[in-house]
């Protein structure tokens, strides 16, 4: 699939609109997340905390499952936010989720700009690794 361009404003309004879904009693810390799907779709997330703090759902965790919800497919472009609206790089755990679903030319936009997918997350373990045992 060729790939497309990224209307990194639109991305940057879903996330927003996402953290406004955020429930975040307890660190009182709203994320939010929008992502560009390589077919053209916005898919988007919100953090979800819990009681027992441990599992809490980053924004990224729904976002993937609203990826799948939605359609599937893989990633063009991410986009995450806190409360201020600010850039907020997604924590270690998430960035291994998008890695998952990264499209080929997955971007990704961080505090220092936009990033590939290798620039945050390099070395990457993924699926490729579980096909030949060692
Ligand atoms: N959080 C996210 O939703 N995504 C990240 O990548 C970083 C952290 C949330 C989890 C928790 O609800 C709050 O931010 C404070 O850590």
């Amino acid at each position: 699939m060729d790939s497309i361009d990224v209307d990194w404003a639109a991305l940057e309004a879903a996330a927003v609109a996402a953290m406004a879904n955020a429930y975040a009693p307890y660190s009182k810390f709203a994320v939010g997340a929008a992502a560009l799907t390589a077919d053209g779709r916005i898919v988007s997330g919100c953090n979800v905390e819990n009681a027992s703090y441990g599992l809490t759902l980053c924004a990224e965790c729904t976002l993937v499952g609203n990826l799948h919800m939605t359609g599937g497919g893989l990633l063009r472009a991410f986009y995450c936010v806190d409360a201020g609206g600010n850039v907020l790089m997604p924590c270690g755990r998430c960035r291994q989720l998008l890695y998952e679903f990264r499209a080929p030319d997955l971007e990704l936009m961080t505090t220092q700009g936009i990033k590939t997918m290798d620039q945050v997350l390099p070395d990457a373990f993924g699926p490729e690794h579980l096909e030949e045992p060692r």
